[in-house]
């Protein structure tokens, strides 16, 4: 178990990538607090994630807690941040999971749209580790999860609020592992390609039909891989950044992505 004994905060943890790297976390001994708005999704995926312990295993499986916030506000990521400092334990590991993404044109994005993603995407990130930080043990571990779309686009998919708000991220992972380094607390991103998550199937859901097909053929050319992502394939990735093997690892954006942004 590589993360045997560490508590780690996931963002986002009741669905899609979050839920994914909640269970690789569980299974590696860890102990998880996930969060999420609905109460209800939180609930079932806690009840999902306890009823599957490890194969095998006579060890009891890591504890799960949830928090029902939305950090897009302050006083949601003020409730995290109150939880971790009532448990009066070192927190280890940091997932900056969760995230909205308007893949709307220019010309359209609104105001409103613009404040949530800088919310959620940049301030979420932003605040929760700030307010975290004095509770964060030694040689923690911060992973913001980011996007191939801060760096690559896809034709006809207009992505400039969403791929500004995940390159502002990149920006923040970069600059928080250089001023945080010196107090042992490693930061570091992963961009994952697309992943078939309730998240992807919104923005697909209301393309035409006739955009869908091209945004299929166009998934099958440009993945090497030949696929795209589970959320289960996300979860290596944090799994090794959350863990000690990972101790040299600092300010390094790393894509998950099936060999997309390759080419
Ligand atoms: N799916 C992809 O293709 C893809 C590709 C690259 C990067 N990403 C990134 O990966 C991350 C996870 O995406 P996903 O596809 O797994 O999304 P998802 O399946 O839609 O899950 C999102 C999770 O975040 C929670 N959440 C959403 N808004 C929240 C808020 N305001 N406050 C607290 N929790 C909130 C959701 O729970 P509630 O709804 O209950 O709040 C849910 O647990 C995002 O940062 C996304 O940008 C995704």
């Amino acid at each position: 178990m590589r993360l045997r004994g560490k508590r780690a905060v996931i963002t986002g943890g009741s669905d899609g990538i979050g839920l994914a790297i909640a269970e690789a976390f569980l299974r590696e001994g860890a102990e998880i607090l996930i969060v999420g708005r609905d109460a209800g999704k939180l609930e079932a995926a806690r009840e999902k994630l306890t009823a599957s312990g490890p194969i095998g295993s006579v060890e009891p499986i890591g504890s799960v807690e949830t928090v029902s916030a939305d950090l897009a506000a302050r006083p949601g990521v003020a409730a995290v941040v109150e939880h971790v400092k009532a448990a009066a334990r070192p927190l280890d590991v940091l997932v900056n999971n969760a995230g909205v993404a308007y893949l709307v044109p220019f010309e359209t994005v609104s105001e409103a749209q613009f404040q949530h993603s800088f919310a959620l995407n940049v301030s979420a990130a932003f605040f929760l580790t700030q307010g975290l930080l004095r509770y964060f043990g030694a040689g923690a571990s911060v992973i913001n999860i980011s996007s191939y779309f801060a760096n690559k686009m896809i034709p006809k998919r207009p992505s400039s609020l969403y791929s500004l708000s995940k390159g502002a991220l990149n920006s923040l992972t970069k600059s928080l592992a250089f001023e945080l380094g010196p107090r042992g607390v490693r930061v570091n991103a992963i961009a994952p390609g697309t992943v078939d998550t309730a998240m992807r199937r919104k923005t697909v859901e209301n393309l035409p039909v006739e955009a869908k097909a091209e945004l299929k053929a166009y998934v099958e050319r440009s993945y090497p891989l030949g696929r795209i992502g589970r959320p289960a394939d996300i979860a290596g990735m944090a799994i090794y950044l959350a863990s000690d093997e990972a101790a040299w690892t600092s300010g390094a954006i790393f894509a998950i992505d099936g060999g997309y942004t390759a080419g």
